[in-house]
C-alpha cells in the first residue's frame, strides 16, 4: 500500500471514530430522558449492539441470589435478549421470546466471570475458548434455535461507586458485508465508554424506580392484595398491549418509545389512591357490601388527585390512568366524568349523577390498564377467590370485549398472548 493510500485510510478511520464517539455522546443525552428502568435497559442493549455492530446480545442486572451461602449475595438475572437474525424470521411487529434465567456471579459462565472480575471479556470464537479460561460457553441457546454464536464482548455496568449493576453481552460482530467477525480493540474502547455512561443513567432510573416502588409499598402495606409483583405485571402487560396498538396505528417509533416509558411508570401507580381508603374496608377479607364498594370506588379519584399539582407527562398520564382504569367501554364503569381536583361531576345525567365515560372517551392508557389489571386479578389468588384456570380467564376476557373492554384492544391482547405470558413469567407471585 502506498503512503497516500495509508493516509486516506487513516483519515477515514479517524472520521469513523469521530462519528462513533459523537453518536455515543448524543446517546447519553437521549438515554437521560428515559425514566423507566426496564425500558432503559432494553434501549441500552439495543444501542450497545448498534455501537459495535453486534447481531445479538443480552443484558443482565444484579438481583439477590436464591442461595446466598453457595452463590454469594447476588446473582445476574437476564432482563432482555435481542437477536437480529432471529428477529428477521418473525412476522412484522412480533418480538422474540427468550427464556428468563439467572447466572451466579462466579467464574463458571462468561457473564458471571465478567461480573466477578468487573472486567471486559472479548472472545473471538465461543467454540474455541482457550483451555485455561475458567469459564465455559453454554451453547444451549444455539442448539435450541439453530443460531451460531461466534464472537462475544461482555462488559460490566458499574455504578459511580464501582458497584456491579449488571452486565451487557453483545454477540456476533458483523462487518459491512454482513460477515461475523471478532470484536476489535476499537469496539472495546467504544463499548467501555458507552457502558460507563449507560451505567450512570441506569443509576438515576434506579433511584426513580425505587421512589415509585416505595410509593407502591406504602399502598401495599395498607392493601395486601396489591403486591409489587401485581403492579409490575400490570405495567408489563400494558406496555406490550400498547406496543402492538402503536404498531397497528403506525405511531412513529420515537413517540412510541416516549409513551411506553411514561405508560410503564403510570400504570404501576394505577391503584395508589387506595392509601386514602380506610383499613376496615381495604383489609376486609371478603367481598365488599354495595356501600363499601361505593367508598372503594373513590380510590380512582384520590389517586388522580395525587398527580394533580404538577404537569409533567408522567403526572398527566398517571392521573388519567388512576382516574379511568375502572371505566367500562359501554359507559357502565366508575367514577365517570369527575374533576380530579374538586371531585365534582363534569358531565351529569338528568338526575345530576356523573355520566360514565364510554368508548374512546376513556383515554387509551385507562383502556389498556383496565385489561391488564383485570387479567392479572383473574390469574391471581385473592382472599376471596382462588386463581382461575387459564382457559376460564381467557374465556372471560373474550366475553367482556365490547362491554367492559375496548374490542380492538382485546383483539390485540389475544394477538400478543405469548408475550403477555412471557411478561407474567418475568414477575412471578412471590408469596
Ligand atoms: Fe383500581
Ligand atoms: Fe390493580
Amino acid at each position: 500500500m502506498n503512503i497516500d493510500l495509508i493516509k486516506v485510510s487513516m483519515k477515514e478511520d479517524m472520521a469513523k471514530k469521530e462519528t462513533d464517539f459523537k453518536y455515543i455522546m448524543r446517546l447519553d443525552s437521549e438515554l437521560n430522558h428515559i425514566q423507566d428502568f426496564d425500558l432503559l435497559l432494553e434501549r441500552i442493549l439495543f444501542e450497545a449492539r448498534k455501537v459495535v455492530h453486534a447481531d445479538a446480545g443480552s443484558i443482565y442486572v444484579t438481583a439477590p441470589s436464591d442461595n446466598p451461602d453457595v452463590d454469594g449475595p447476588e446473582k445476574l438475572s437476564i432482563k432482555y435478549s435481542q437477536n437480529d437474525t432471529i428477529q428477521k424470521t418473525l412476522a412484522p411487529g412480533e418480538k422474540m421470546i427468550y427464556s428468563i434465567f439467572s447466572v451466579a456471579i462466579n467464574e463458571k459462565s462468561i457473564s458471571g466471570y465478567c461480573g466477578l472480575t468487573k472486567k471486559l471479556i472479548n472472545i473471538p470464537d465461543m467454540y474455541n475458548i482457550p483451555e485455561d479460561a475458567p469459564y465455559s460457553f453454554y451453547s444451549s441457546f444455539d442448539r435450541l434455535t439453530g443460531y451460531k454464536t461466534t464472537s462475544s464482548l461482555t462488559i460490566p455496568l458499574l455504578s459511580t461507586e464501582e458497584r456491579l449493576m449488571g452486565v451487557i453481552q453483545v454477540l456476533n460482530a458483523t462487518d459491512s458485508a454482513g460477515n461475523v467477525v471478532p470484536f476489535s480493540a476499537d469496539d472495546e474502547v467504544l463499548i467501555t465508554h458507552f457502558a460507563t455512561n449507560a451505567a450512570i443513567t441506569l443509576q438515576r432510573a434506579y433511584i426513580t424506580r425505587a421512589m415509585i416502588l416505595r410509593m407502591i409499598k406504602m399502598s401495599e402495606l395498607r392493601d395486601p392484595k396489591e403486591t409489587g409483583t401485581h403492579v409490575n405485571r400490570v405495567a408489563g402487560y400494558a406496555v406490550e398491549i400498547y406496543d402492538r396498538w402503536a404498531f397497528h396505528h403506525n405511531v412513529p417509533k420515537e413517540e412510541q418509545e416516549k409513551f411506553k416509558d411514561i405508560l410503564k411508570i403510570s400504570s404501576m401507580l394505577h391503584d395508589v389512591g387506595k392509601v386514602a381508603i380506610s383499613d376496615a374496608i381495604l383489609k376486609k377479607p371478603a367481598r365488599f357490601t354495595p356501600e363499601e364498594f361505593q367508598i372503594m370506588q373513590n380510590h380512582t379519584v384520590y389517586g388522580a388527585g395525587l398527580f394533580n399539582d404538577t404537569h409533567s407527562t408522567v403526572d398527566l398520564l398517571a392521573m388519567e390512568i388512576a382516574m379511568t382504569h375502572h371505566e367500562n367501554w359501554d359507559g357502565t364503569g366508575y367514577p365517570g366524568w369527575l374533576d380530579p381536583v374538586s371531585g365534582h361531576a363534569l358531565r351529569t345525567d338528568a338526575e345530576g349523577k356523573p355520566l360514565g365515560r364510554k368508548g374512546e372517551e376513556i383515554p387509551l392508557g385507562g383502556r389498556i390498564v383496565a385489561i391488564a389489571d383485570v387479567f392479572d386479578a383473574l390469574c391471581s389468588k385473592r382472599v376471596y377467590k382462588e386463581p382461575w384456570s387459564e382457559e376460564q380467564v381467557l374465556e372471560e376476557m373474550r366475553k367482556l370485549s365490547g362491554t367492559k373492554f375496548d374490542p380492538e384492544l382485546i383483539d390485540i391482547f389475544f394477538e400478543i398472548l405469548p408475550r403477555i405470558k412471557h411478561t407474567q413469567s418475568m414477575y412471578p407471585e412471590t408469596a
